[in-house]
C-alpha cells in the first residue's frame, strides 16, 4: 500500500511542478514588451456601401462619414429632398456635424439622388 502510493504522490508533485513552470513561462511571455521590429498587418472589413459618384458626392463623403458609415443613408426608407434637408440639418444642429449652412442644401440634393422619393 505504501509502496504503491508513493510513486503516485511523486507523479502528482511532478505534474504540479510542470504546471507551475508552464504557467510561469507563459506569464513571462505575456509580459514581454511588444517588439518594435515586428510588423503586424490588420485587414479591416470593407465598408459595405460608399457614397456613389454624382454631384455633391464629395460633400457627403467629406462630411457624413466622419461619425458613421454611408450605410446610415442607404438603409433609410427613401426620403424626399425636404426630409433629407431636415436630416442633414439635424446632423448639424443636434449631433454637431461641422457643416456650413451653405452645404446643407447641396448635400440634401445629392442624398435625394441616392435614396430619394418625390
Ligand atoms: C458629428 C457626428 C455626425 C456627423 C458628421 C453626421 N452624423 Fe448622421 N448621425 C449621427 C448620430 C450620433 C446619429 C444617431 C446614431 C444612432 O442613433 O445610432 C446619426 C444618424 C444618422 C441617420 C439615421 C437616422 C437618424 O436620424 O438617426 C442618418 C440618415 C444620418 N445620420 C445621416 C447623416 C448625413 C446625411 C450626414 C452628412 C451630412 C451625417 N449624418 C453626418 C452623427 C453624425
Amino acid at each position: 500500500m505504501r509502496n504503491r502510493s508513493l510513486p503516485g504522490a511523486a507523479a502528482s508533485a511532478l505534474i504540479a511542478i510542470a504546471a507551475l513552470l508552464g504557467f510561469a513561462s507563459d506569464s513571462a511571455a505575456g509580459a514581454a514588451p511588444p517588439n518594435p521590429d515586428v510588423t503586424v498587418s490588420v485587414t479591416l472589413p470593407p465598408e459595405r456601401q460608399l457614397f456613389k459618384d454624382g454631384p455633391g458626392a464629395g460633400l457627403a463623403r467629406a462630411n457624413c462619414q466622419t461619425c458613421h458609415s454611408s450605410d446610415y443613408i442607404y438603409t433609410q426608407p427613401p426620403l424626399s429632398k425636404a426630409q433629407w434637408l431636415a436630416e442633414v440639418t439635424k446632423m448639424k444642429n443636434i449631433y454637431g456635424a461641422p457643416l456650413e449652412e451653405s452645404q446643407l442644401e447641396p448635400i440634401a440634393a445629392y442624398l435625394v439622388t441616392q435614396n430619394g422619393k418625390t
